[in-house]
């Protein structure tokens, strides 16, 4: 059956954006009593709507007909003597409907992420088709209804909302999204909340932080393969996971490999994992890498996973520009980023609190403005297979 909440909330977002809806309200017809908590289509299928939490009407049934493309079954009228329905109520809607047909998926897998699927894509579409302040305002709204209790079962949306160290995206929910390739238990949690950590940790975000892994990986053992015992810095290593996917650290090819961290309890585990492979720890933040008062020596390749997408741009360039002078003559720097436009945004932001600062192909070059010119030998961009992840490798002369 198709979704109609979803679909008309969709055509709905992109109503609004049509330049002659000035006063971005719709007025539709709502159904009479008897049919008030089902959702409709005119080719019959019906569904009951979520009762208790302030459900309106959402069905569209029976109207007449307008001069804006319809989900297929749905109809719509300017009947004025009905109430208007507001975006604020539609989303409500929306959030209604996620919330009872999760409640009601018990445990059915494929229920449950569809649901979820439907979720990212309403979450998402409602953020770019809203302004800062309206967004804003739909976060609040998300995390008032009772969904946000549902979606925190996932151990995975709960820390990173909650943040106990701190910030979103510690080293150990990290481990959530790379221990699906390794195999680790995932934690524990009610059934829905497995079933959420199923399909959050699956999505296009958490891949793309598996695809970055790989991606480093490859690029270490590349390095190793045409140089003799290189040295490498990760900076914000976290807990340095790369590690077990490289068959140069694994089989000691490395002349050093540093792993500076801000979070003294990442670089115990990075201690206890890869200190009998040679990792040697350094607890600090980046910021004194800008500030001289670290003296780490020359590399032949120093990057970073995962930091770049909370900096501002102008720290992000000294950054890199610092991370540039650290480089031996034909060394490499290479810093990832999130691009824009990744599924989970819209999720992120509203159910775990994870705002991050995506960037463009164009952002990321801007990166390099503070390394002079006559000192880069190439610039080099690409993304992994998904391209929700975006690499800027430098290579000096
Ligand atoms: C998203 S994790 C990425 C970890 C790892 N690089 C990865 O890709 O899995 C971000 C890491 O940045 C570290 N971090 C945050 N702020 C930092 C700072 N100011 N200096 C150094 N590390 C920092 C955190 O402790 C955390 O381990």
């Amino acid at each position: 059956m198709r979704n109609l909440c979803v679909e008309f909330y969709q055509f709905k977002l992109d109503l609004l954006k049509r330049p002659d809806n000035t006063d971005m309200r719709v007025v539709l017809n709502r159904r009479n009593e008897a049919s008030r908590n089902a959702f409709s289509t005119s080719a019959g299928a019906t569904r009951t709507a979520a009762p208790g939490i302030g459900a309106q009407p959402s069905a569209i049934q029976n109207m007449s007909s307008t001069p804006f493309e319809l989900p297929a079954g749905a109809r719509f009228s300017s009947d004025a003597q009905h109430a208007p329905i507001s975006v604020d109520q539609l989303f409500t809607d929306f959030l209604n409907d996620v919330h009872q047909r999760l409640l009601g998926a018990h445990d059915h897998r494929d229920i449950v992420h569809r649901v979820l699927d439907e979720l990212f894509l309403g979450l998402r579409t409602r953020r770019l088709s809203s302004s800062p302040q309206e967004w804003a305002e739909c976060i609040q709204t998300s995390r008032r209804h009772a969904l946000l209790k549902l979606v925190h079962q996932d151990p995975f949306t709960y820390r990173a909302f909650s943040k106990p160290r701190g910030y979103a995206g510690d080293a150990q929910m990290m481990d959530y999204i790379y221990g699906r390739e390794e195999r680790w238990s995932p934690p524990e949690a009610e059934r829905l909340g497995q079933l959420i950590f199923d399909f959050t940790t699956a999505a296009p975000a958490s891949e793309g932080v598996r695809a970055r892994r790989g991606y480093v990986a490859e690029m270490i053992d590349r390095l190793a393969d045409r140089c003799a015992r290189p040295h490498v810095l990760a900076i914000a290593s976290g807990h340095l996971r790369e590690a077990n996917l490289s068959s140069a650290i694994r089989r000691g090819k490395l002349g050093r490999l540093v792993a500076l961290d801000a979070d003294t309890k990442s670089l115990t585990e990075v201690d206890r994992a890869y200190g009998h492979l040679g990792a040697i720890t350094v607890p600090a933040k980046f910021r004194s890498l800008l500030t001289n008062k670290l003296n780490l020596g020359q590399f032949h390749l120093v990057y970073s996973t995962g930091l770049f997408d909370y900096l501002e741009q102008p720290v992000a360039q000294r950054l890199v520009a610092t991370m540039f002078q650290m480089l031996r003559p034909r060394g490499k720097l290479m810093v990832a980023n999130f691009l824009p436009g990744v599924r989970d945004v819209g999720y992120m932001e509203t159910y775990m609190d994870w705002q991050l600062i995506y960037r463009t192909r164009q952002d990321m070059i801007d990166l390099t403005a503070e390394i002079p010119e006559s000192e880069i030998h190439d610039v080099r961009l690409c993304s992994e297979d998904q391209r929700n992840i975006i690499f800027l490798e430098v290579r000096k002369r």
